[in-house]
C-alpha cells in the first residue's frame, strides 16, 4: 500500500492549454479520495500523470517517498481503469483478466488463482470463458475492474469507471466499488462529476475547477463549510441559493445583513472581516433545506410568493420569488403551499453561508 503525494503540480498541453494548475495534494494510504469537478476541469489530465500515462509539466508526483516523475507507467505499481473499457474483443473474460500478470510472466498457477480471486469478488467468476461483446455493458465494466484489480496495485486510479451504466447498476456497483476498496485496502483516486457519487464513497473528496484545486475535506465538510461560492454552489442538490445583500450601518457592535430593507441575519461587529464595509455588498449562500417558512415579520426574513410547489413523497419542493431573485426550497412533506400564495422565508441563522463578492471566498463566522 501507498500513499500519494501530488506537488505543485501543472499540465499543459502545447503551451497555450493550462489543464491542471499547480495541484498540491496527499492521499493517505488506504484513503479513497474522490476528484470531483465539471467537465475539462482536468481530472483525467490529473490521473494519467499520476499513472504515468502522461508527462508532468511542473511539480512531483510521489508514490511514498519515492519521485516517480521519471519512472514508466510499468514501474509505478498504480493500476487504472477507465471510462471506456478497453477490453480486448478477441481474449474471453479471463484472458483479459489474466493479461497484466502474463506481461509480468507470473506462474500459471499464479494467474489463475488471482483471476478467479477477482472474478468471485466482482461476481464474474461464471463469465470467464465468454468475449466481451457477448456481455451486458456492466459485465464489462465489471471485467476492466477485474483486470485493474488483479495486480493488487499499490495505487488505484479509477476514471469515472461506471459513468456509462444505467442508474440502477451504477447504484449497485458504487457498493461494490467501495466494499472492494474496503477489503482490499487499496489507496484509491476516483474520478467523478456526480456529486452524489463523490459524497456516498469518498473518505475525503478534492474539487477541481478549471484546473484549480478549490477544496479537500470529507463529504461533510465540503458540505457545511464549502471554501468559496463554486464548491458551494457544485455540492448540494438542489444547488444553494446565492444571491447578494449589503451590510447595513453596524449599531452596537451589530451589523444586519440586508436584502433591499428586510433584515437577514445580524452580524456580530467581532466576526465581521475587514471586506465588509457598512453598505457594501456581500454573496448570501442558503441551501435549500435551510429556509423556515413563515416566519413572523419580526424575525429576520423576507416576503416571497410561491410560484411552483411539488409535493414529492418525502419532502415539498418549490421555487418562489423574492427580493433576493428566485429561490428554491426543501421543506417537509406535507407542506401545504399554494401558487401564488405570499409566505415570509427566513434563512436559518446558524446555516447560512457568506461569501467575498470580489474573490467568492467563504467568509467564516467562528
Ligand atoms: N491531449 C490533449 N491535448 C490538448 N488539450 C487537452 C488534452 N487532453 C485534455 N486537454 C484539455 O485539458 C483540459 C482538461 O481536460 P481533462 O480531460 O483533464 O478534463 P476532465 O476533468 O477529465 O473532463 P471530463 O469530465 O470531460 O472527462 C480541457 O480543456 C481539455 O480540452
Ligand atoms: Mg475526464
Amino acid at each position: 500500500m501507498a500513499s500519494v503525494t501530488l506537488r505543485n503540480v501543472t499540465k499543459r498541453y502545447g503551451g497555450a492549454v493550462l489543464a491542471v494548475d499547480n495541484i498540491s495534494l496527499s492521499v493517505a494510504d488506504g484513503e479513497f479520495l474522490a476528484l470531483l469537478g465539471p467537465s475539462g476541469c482536468g481530472k483525467t489530465s490529473t490521473m494519467r500523470m499520476i499513472a504515468g500515462l502522461e508527462d508532468i509539466s511542473e511539480g512531483e508526483i510521489l508514490v511514498d517517498d519515492t519521485i516517480t516523475n521519471n519512472l514508466s507507467s510499468a514501474e509505478r505499481n498504480v493500476a487504472m481503469a477507465f471510462e471506456n473499457y478497453g477490453l480486448y474483443p478477441h481474449k474471453t473474460v479471463f484472458g483479459n483478466i489474466a493479461y497484466p500478470l502474463v506481461v509480468r510472466r507470473r506462474s500459471r498457477r499464479d494467474i489463475e488463482d488471482n483471476v478467479l480471486r477477482v472474478a468471485a469478488m466482482l461476481h464474474i467468476d461464471d463469465v470467464l470463458d465468454r468475449k466481451p461483446a457477448e456481455l451486458s455493458g456492466g459485465f464489462q465494466q465489471r471485467v476492466s475492474l477485474a483486470r485493474a484489480l488483479v495486480r493488487e496495485p499499490s495505487v488505484f486510479l479509477m476514471d469515472e469507471p461506471i459513468s456509462h451504466l444505467d442508474a440502477d447498476l451504477r447504484s449497485v456497483m458504487r457498493g461494490e466499488l467501495k466494499r472492494l476498496q474496503k477489503d482490499n485496502g487499496a489507496t484509491t483516486i476516483y474520478v467523478t462529476h456526480d456529486q452524489l457519487e463523490a459524497m456516498s464513497m469518498a473518505d475525503r473528496i478534492a474539487v477541481m475547477d478549471h484546473g484549480v484545486l478549490q477544496q479537500v475535506g470529507t463529504p461533510l465538510e465540503i458540505f457545511n463549510a464549502p471554501a468559496n461560492e463554486f464548491v458551494a454552489s457544485f455540492i448540494g442538490e438542489p444547488p444553494m441559493n446565492l444571491f447578494t445583500a449589503h451590510v447595513g450601518a453596524s449599531d452596537d457592535g451589530r451589523s444586519p445583513v440586508l436584502i433591499g430593507e428586510h433584515e437577514l441575519l445580524v452580524l456580530d461587529d467581532r466576526l465581521r472581516a475587514g471586506a465588509l464595509a457598512d453598505g457594501g455588498a456581500i454573496r448570501v449562500g442558503v441551501r435549500p433545506k435551510d429556509f423556515v417558512l413563515n416566519a413572523s415579520a419580526s424575525d429576520a426574513s423576507m416576503p416571497a410568493e410561491v410560484r411552483v410547489a411539488e409535493a414529492l413523497i418525502d419532502r415539498v419542493l418549490a421555487t418562489l420569488d423574492s427580493p433576493a431573485g428566485r429561490l428554491r426550497l426543501e421543506l417537509p412533506a406535507g407542506t401545504n403551499l399554494r401558487e401564488g400564495e405570499r409566505v415570509r422565508v427566513a434563512p436559518r441563522a446558524d446555516r447560512i453561508h457568506l461569501f467575498d463578492p470580489e474573490t467568492g471566498k467563504a467568509i467564516r463566522l467562528v
